[in-house]
């Protein structure tokens, strides 16, 4: 029993150890391209994170940026209409698209 204690003590005390390192994350203001819908994007995704994540993937389809969109919407539970969903699937197409629909 007491070598289970010891043990079960050796597991935690490291992650103790872990949770005071004092980290900072620091904030990096990333900039999209400024054209029509880049104000929807700005209202719609920034809420949770920087555009880091979008420019991070690079150029890609309609269907990418269709499925990406789709995908804050309903794992993320991101609140954005229909019709905004559009306006930003078409202005990431353009700006950051691959010229492929799919
Ligand atoms: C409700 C919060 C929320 C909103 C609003 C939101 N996102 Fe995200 N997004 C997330 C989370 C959470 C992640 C995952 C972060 C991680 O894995 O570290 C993410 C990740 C991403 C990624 C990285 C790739 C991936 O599949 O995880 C992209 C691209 C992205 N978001 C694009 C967008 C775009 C475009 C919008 C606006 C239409 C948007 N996000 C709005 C929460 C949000």
């Amino acid at each position: 029993m007491k070598k289970l204690l010891l043990i079960a003590i050796l597991f935690v005390v490291p992650l103790f150890a872990q949770a005071k390192i004092d980290m900072e994350v620091p904030y990096i203001p990333y900039k999209i391209k400024m054209g029509k819908g880049s104000d929807v994007v700005q209202a719609n995704c920034l809420m949770c994170h920087s555009f880091g994540y979008i420019l991070n993937q690079g150029h890609q389809s309609h269907e990418f940026w269709h499925k990406k969109i789709k995908k804050m919407i309903t794992v993320f539970k991101a609140p954005i209409s229909e019709k905004d969903a559009k306006v930003i699937n078409n202005y990431l197409f353009k700006y950051y698209g691959n010229g492929k629909m799919n």
